[in-house]
């Protein structure tokens, strides 16, 4: 008895120590709802059997599935559409519906001798899929054969289902055109991280960007602005003869294809046409569209400045004229075509950042506000948009619109996008209408994402761990209103797909995880370490992502009563790192001295340098401060 208990307890023992060796934790994101780690590893045979259900909503995902598996491993897996509890990868879906699991919930079951996803529906296989991915060794994400890899998962049991419907990208098309190609990757990586909705921003002042047919201008002037690079906003207006060959646009037939290829991966996409305002594009080509005199000889914009912030107050008039009645027209043979190429059921209306100063000099204007009791430009702004709602309700689609539409009075029906931070989306939600929270200060991927002494310049600054402490849900709201959230790529800066890819990772996973997982799930440290482990699979797949997390923070105090002398604080987002330092202008490394508090300047030194480290070696990149540009926050910043 005595040695069949030292038996029991030297194999519990020994389980135990096979777990500790199996390797690291799993490292999930978004973090699903509910994760066990169990006993054991599962390692994938050479001769893999799937079964899958013979659904043809699935034919993308199991196409997906194969390649996935057989490109790096060179195991080639038969599919049997009927049951075969033998198979090494069985995806069932229920006959019956699971309650906690929702249309996009999965469970995932991987055990030493096979591995088992069940959902409800297609897209929660799918999603189930996309985190099988991130279990097995990380070289699975290898587009070539891997040789000398044990392929292996831990045993786990998963059940998983989203926080959120509406877990939304925005990729502004419009200041740079990316390829259809282009796009269809940027839904590749998305879906990855389980989100679900793809914003597309086609319509702005720099380019039209969807084929109209009834309007061909709109694409054959509209698309097509001058050449430029550098600092976006500070460029020099197109020469009379200079060539407008710089931009693109996306055919009926393209559209077509993207949606097909987002609905394969269960994605849907929202189409921006952004009216009002942004509206260049469509003015160049169609000016009788204005109400100011003179618009034919406008161009679309090439990154010149045409706009005073704040304001927004236009140099050159951007707007569509709501006292122009040959804007409803327009409007309607627009949304008419956008309405059969989408089917996604809401259509975005733009309304952002709608300058007023030429509607507040135009007749036309004045006699409008006269004839409908207008008491001031927002409310005709408010007027225009009432009439776009009915003109987009009557193609079918529900309205869609940033937060300046609650202005002046919300159309009836419209959904209200957050984005000047979540005061919008309360003040919509108190109305009873829908919300999507994008708020600038958490979710805005074209901001800087580390020192702006390291970053490409852009005005405003948002950090992965801001990002990571994005709640969609604000207290005294009703939590039915609000679909969920998004977070919103602007291109003016963004010229190409590895810049791209830089701006949108890590921070679109930080907030994939607020959008996905619970609330009471969410853990900064666990999500910093996850997140090293996704760097290690973009490596693999080649995608590019910021690693700001790990560079130094700089924060600077004026001393009380010195003139201008400083005390400058050292920090980083990443918990564990070492700081190390220089004022002599050599480059500091872990024998330089490291930082623990507060540090003054010494007297004439000009630059800070800083790099961090982790276990003794370098993480972070060095970061080299002019003592000047110290002093000059330091006395732009308010005294404490
Ligand atoms: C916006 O960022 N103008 C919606």
């Amino acid at each position: 008895m005595k040695k069949t208990l030292l038996a029991f307890l030297t194999s519990l023992a020994l389980v135990q120590v096979f777990s500790q060796e199996q390797g690291p934790q799993p490292t999930l994101i978004p973090a699903p709802v509910s994760l066990q780690v169990n006993a054991g590893t599962f390692i994938l045979p050479k001769a893999i059997t799937v079964e899958a259900p013979d659904q043809p909503a699935l034919t993308q995902t199991l196409k997906e599935l194969k390649d996935h598996l057989s490109i790096p491993t060179g195991y080639v897996p038969p599919v049997s559409k009927t049951a075969n509890p033998a198979a090494t990868i069985r995806l069932i879906l229920n006959k019956t519906p699971d309650t906690e699991l929702g249309g996009e919930g999965y469970r995932l079951a991987i055990t030493s001798k096979n591995i088992v996803i069940r959902a409800n529906q297609p897209a929660g296989l799918f999603y189930g899929i996309q985190s099988l991915w991130q279990l097995f060794s990380k070289e699975i994400e290898s587009s070539k054969p891997v040789k000398g890899i044990s392929w292996q998962a831990p045993c786990v049991t998963i059940t998983d289902y989203p926080r959120f419907g509406w877990r939304g990208l925005m990729f502004d098309v419009s200041r740079h055109f990316f390829t259809k190609i282009e796009v269809k990757s940027f839904i590749d990586e998305m879906v990855k991280y389980k989100y679900n909705l793809l914003h597309f921003h086609l319509t702005d002042d720099e380019g039209w960007r969807i084929q109209i047919k009834s309007l061909p201008r709109l694409t054959e002037v509209g698309a097509w602005s001058a050449h430029r690079v550098g600092t976006f906003g500070t460029f020099s207006v197109p020469g009379p003869d200079e060539p407008l060959d710089n931009g693109g646009f996306y055919t009926q037939d393209d559209i077509r294809e993207l949606v097909a290829y987002a609905k394969d991966r269960f994605v849907d996409i929202l189409p921006e046409v952004d009216v009002p305002g942004h509206s260049m594009a469509a003015i160049v080509s169609y000016p009788e569209l204005s109400c100011t005199e003179g618009a034919e000889k406008y161009r679309v914009i090439s990154g010149e400045k045409f706009m005073n912030w704040p304001g927004p107050q236009a140099i050159v008039d951007n707007t569509l004229c709501p006292a122009n009645e040959k804007i409803y027209p327009f409007l309607d043979k627009v949304f008419t075509e956008v309405a059969a190429l989408f089917p996604f059921g809401y259509i975005h209306v733009g309304g952002d950042e709608c300058a007023k100063n030429f509607w507040e000099k135009s007749e036309a204007v004045k006699q409008l506000m006269q004839k409908e009791g207008l008491k001031n430009m927002e409310e005709v702004q408010s007027y225009f948009e009432k009439r776009v709602e009915k003109i987009v309700e009557s193609k079918g689609k529900k309205v869609i619109g940033w937060d300046e539409i609650l202005e002046g009075g919300l159309a009836p029906n419209a959904a209200v996008m957050s984005w000047r931070g979540i005061a919008g989306g309360i003040a919509a939600a108190k109305l009873g209408h829908q919300v999507v929270m994008s708020p600038t200060t958490f979710v805005y991927l074209d901001y800087m994402q580390g020192d702006a002494i390291l970053e490409p310049p852009v005005y405003a600054t948002l950090r992965l761990k801001t990002a990571y402490s994005f709640e969609p849900v604000p207290d005294g709201v009703d939590p039915k209103l609000i679909r969920g959230g998004q977070a919103n790529l602007w291109t003016e800066q963004v010229y190409n797909t590895r810049h791209l890819q830089y701006m949108i990772w890590p921070r679109s996973l930080a907030v994939a995880e607020c959008l996905w997982s619970p609330k009471d799930k969410k853990d900064w440290n666990s999500f910093a370490r996850r997140t090293e482990a996704q760097f290690a699979r973009m490596d693999i797949e080649q995608v590019k992502y910021a690693r700001s997390m790990f560079d130094p923070i700089f924060t600077v105090k004026r001393d009380d009563n010195a003139n201008d002398s400083i005390s400058v604080g050292l920090s980083t987002e990443v918990d564990g790192l070492d700081i190390y330092y220089s004022f002599d202008n050599s480059n500091p490394d872990n024998f330089y001295p490291k930082y623990t508090v507060p540090l003054s300047i010494p007297k004439d030194a000009s630059m800070l340098k800083v790099i961090t480290y982790r276990d003794g070696k370098p993480i972070g990149r060095q970061t080299d401060m002019p003592v000047e540009e110290l002093k000059k926050r330091a006395r732009l910043k308010k005294p404490e």
